[in-house]
């Protein structure tokens, strides 16, 4: 299920990544605007390469009931470029949750793809995942992003607070939530 998926979108293919990817994820993954309100810092080509092959060797141990982390290459179908990532994976925080996250080059930015991708995995995360429900989160400044969860028809649920002292850097966020039945509405 999760090493050969493969979504057609109107403008986009998302499937698995490979190595191959390395040079065009590295590309992405190292723009400061890309990483601005992500966990991580801009990645050298090292650590987009432990991280990819993390990603790929991951591909093998997800099960639809224990997701560890599902990340997939997001492919412009015209000229067939990478220009990001989306996933589905536990949340941090709270990891009986599962998160969508997503991420594009910054040139890809403002044309609606991340919406696109994003809808488009969260219907896979329900219909072939068989998932009850997605949840997102993201820093109230990370306009964008909120928008991308609005648009997919994500629903606003609260603003984090009370967590443990080990996840104080998710104070803040906004988490929404989406079921099965709200996508297909
Ligand atoms: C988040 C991200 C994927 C969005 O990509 P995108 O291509 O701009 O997304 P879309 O075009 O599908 O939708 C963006 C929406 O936000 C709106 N938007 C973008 N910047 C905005 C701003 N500063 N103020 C108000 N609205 C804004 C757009 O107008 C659009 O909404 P609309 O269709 O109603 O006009 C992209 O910014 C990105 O890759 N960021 C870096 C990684 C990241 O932050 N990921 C999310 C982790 S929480």
């Amino acid at each position: 299920m999760f090493k050969d998926m493969y979504i057609e979108t109107e403008r986009l293919v998302i499937r698995p990544f490979t190595m191959d990817d390395l040079h065009d994820l590295h590309a992405i993954v190292s723009q400061d605007e890309v990483m601005e309100y992500l966990p991580d810092d801009p990645m050298t080509l090292a650590e987009t390469e432990r991280t990819l092959s993390w990603i790929i060797d991951s591909y093998d141990r997800n099960r639809p009931r224990k997701i560890i982390k599902y990340t997939v290459a997001v492919i412009l179908k015209e000229s067939g470029e990478l220009i990001g990532w989306c996933g589905l994976g536990p949340l941090d925080f709270d990891p009986s949750q599962i998160e969508l996250y997503y991420g594009l080059r910054k040139q890809s930015w403002g044309g609606g793809v991340a919406t696109e991708a994003a809808r488009a995995l969260a219907e896979y995360g329900f219909h072939t995942v068989s998932l009850d429900r997605i949840v997102g989160v993201v820093p109230p400044a990370n306009v964008a992003s909120k928008r991308v969860l609005e648009k997919i028809g994500m629903i606003y649920r609260m603003r984090v607070a009370g967590l443990p002292p080990d996840h104080s850097a998710y104070e803040g966020l906004l988490y929404f939530s989406l079921t099965a039945e709200q996508i297909d509405r």
